[in-house]
């Protein structure tokens, strides 16, 4: 099923009823419970709610776990996990400040339980072997290199036999020869060179030499695919590279490890 409008100069329009009726997937009857209004004032260029809830169902998370969210963006999908699963969150982000991050927890009931964190995945404040779980959605392929910096800058704040959840914009085949005409002028806008496929996010993960890979997929099959375009109807985004090139693909990718019980405690600095 398509949910693009036809027009291609984005003149047409979904109307509120329209996106609310969009934004109660049943496939996702926890993101369900919460304000649209909130979700799209918040929003980031993804409703990280459905990412959030795709991940975590794959994450066996327990309260009072100690959980970072890793590039919380305004933090929704942080209260999300404090709310739903009853986990500590450390709320970290580089663009969004603390303060504005904090002002969106207090007005929630879960502001003893979400910490917010304005922080830069360089130079991380954190005690290594500190977290239960990391997640991720929609923040590593601006900033991963490779698998030395997953495991010197990211990876060793997860506490032995803890896991990782991440997710990502990505392609159901890579471009490893090059861009298709259409998508040339948005590769530095929409910083396509970090769309990968699940597979080459699944050997940087291994390459860091820190954990075992627990599952690496698209969401779903072709449900990745299908947020997309949801998620543009929900902005009312009608004009992108994407559009142009058929909306064929793009995918989210999932990949949740978790650290290895046997590596070494100390890593370098
Ligand atoms: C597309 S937004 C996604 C935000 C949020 N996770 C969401 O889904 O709405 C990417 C996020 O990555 C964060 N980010 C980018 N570079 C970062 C860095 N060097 N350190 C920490 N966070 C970073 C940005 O602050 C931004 O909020």
């Amino acid at each position: 099923m398509s949910y693009l409008k036809k027009h291609p100069t984005g003149k047409m329009k979904y109307s509120q009823t329209e996106i609310k009726k969009i934004m109660k997937n049943e496939k996702y009857p926890l993101s369900s419970r919460y304000d649209p209004d909130w979700i799209i004032e918040n929003a980031m260029g993804a409703h990280t709610l459905w990412l959030q809830e795709s991940l975590t169902r794959e994450m066996n998370l327990k309260p009072d776990m100690r959980v970072l969210d890793l590039g919380c963006g305004r933090a929704i999908s942080s209260i999300f996990l404090a709310k739903e699963f009853g986990v500590k969150v450390w709320a970290a982000d580089l663009w969004n400040s603390a303060t504005d991050n904090w002002s969106r927890i207090r007005e929630t009931d879960v502001c003893d339980s979400v910490c917010p964190i304005h922080a830069d995945v360089h130079d991380l404040p954190f005690s290594e072997n500190y977290f239960d779980a990391l997640v991720s959605i929609n923040s590593f392929y601006f900033y991963v290199t490779d698998g030395e910096f997953l495991r010197e800058k990211i990876f060793k704040y997860v506490k032995p036999g803890g896991k990782i959840g991440v997710i990502v914009p990505s392609f159901f085949n890579d471009y490893q020869d090059g861009y298709p005409e259409a998508y040339q002028p948005y590769v530095e806008p929409y910083n396509l060179n970090g769309w990968r496929t699940y597979n080459w996010w699944k050997d940087l993960f291994e390459q860091s030499g820190l954990v075992d890979i627990i599952l690496a997929d698209n969401i779903d099959g072709n449900e990745g695919n299908e947020l997309f375009q949801k998620t543009a109807c929900i902005y009312n985004i009608h004009e992108t590279p994407f559009h142009i090139a058929g909306w064929k693909d793009i995918t989210y990718s999932r990949i949740i490890a978790r650290r290895k019980k046997d590596t070494p405690q100390q890593t370098k600095q």
